[in-house]
C-alpha cells in the first residue's frame, strides 16, 4: 500500500518536470559583442587599478562595461542592445569575473534582459552560465558561448551564441 503511494507520488513528480520542460521554450541567440577599448567612445571604463601601469588590467582591478550588441561583425551593423555590468580581475592566473546585464533594444525582444554571470580566461572561447531574465525571458536558464573574433589594440569583437530556457510572457 505505502510502497504503490510512494510509486503514484514519484510518477507524478516525473510528469510535473516533464510538463514544466514542455511549457519552457529553447531559444538560441547569436549575435556580436563590440567593446572600444579607448578614445572618446570607449565602452569599458577601469574604476580600480592597484597596479601603477594603467596599461594592465591585473588581479585586483574592476573595470565597468557598456558594450554593443550588434547583429554583424561590422561596426555599422544593426544595434540590438548593450551589455552592461561588472568586470574584475579575481585570479592571479588572469582569470575575470564578470556580472553582465544584456540589455535587448530591437524586435521581439526589445526591454528583455539576460543576466549573464561567470569566469573569463582571455582569448579562448567562453562559456558562462545564463542565471536569469526579464520581460520576453523570464525564469530564463541555459549557457552562452563566446568566441573571440577580433582583438586589436582598439577594439575586441566576441561572437555570441547563446541558448536560454525561459517562459514566453510578457504581460502581468
Ligand atoms: C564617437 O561616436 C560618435 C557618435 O556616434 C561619432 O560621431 C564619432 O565619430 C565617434 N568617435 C570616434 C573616435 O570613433
Ligand atoms: C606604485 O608606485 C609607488 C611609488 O613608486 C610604489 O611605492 C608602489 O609600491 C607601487 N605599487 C605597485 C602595486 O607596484
Ligand atoms: C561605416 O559607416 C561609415 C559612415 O557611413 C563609413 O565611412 C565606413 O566605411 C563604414 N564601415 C564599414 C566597415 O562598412
Ligand atoms: C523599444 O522599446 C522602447 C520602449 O518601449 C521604444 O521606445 C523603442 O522605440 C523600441 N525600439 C524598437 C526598435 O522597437
Amino acid at each position: 500500500m505505502a510502497s504503490s503511494l510512494s510509486q503514484t507520488v514519484f510518477f507524478s513528480i516525473l510528469l510535473l518536470l516533464s510538463l514544466h520542460q514542455a511549457c519552457a521554450k529553447k531559444t538560441h541567440l547569436h549575435f556580436y559583442f563590440h567593446e572600444i577599448l579607448s578614445g572618446p567612445n570607449a565602452t569599458v571604463m577601469t574604476v580600480v587599478n592597484p597596479s601603477n601601469n594603467t596599461n594592465s588590467f591585473t588581479f585586483g582591478a574592476i573595470a565597468v562595461i557598456d558594450d554593443m550588441l550588434q547583429e554583424g561583425l561590422d561596426d555599422n551593423s544593426t544595434l540590438i542592445g548593450r551589455a552592461q555590468g561588472l568586470v574584475g580581475a579575481v585570479g592571479r592566473d588572469g582569470s575575470l569575473e564578470t556580472m553582465l546585464n544584456f540589455v535587448f533594444t530591437e524586435g521581439k525582444y526589445n526591454g528583455s534582459t539576460l543576466a549573464i554571470y561567470g569566469r573569463v580566461v582571455l582569448g579562448v572561447t567562453i562559456e558562462r552560465p545564463v542565471i536569469g531574465g526579464t520581460g520576453m525571458f523570464r525564469m530564463a536558464t541555459g549557457y552562452s558561448l563566446a568566441k573571440p573574433v577580433v582583438a586589436s589594440a582598439t577594439k575586441l569583437v566576441y561572437e555570441f551564441d547563446v541558448y536560454v530556457w525561459h517562459k514566453e510572457m510578457k504581460d502581468n
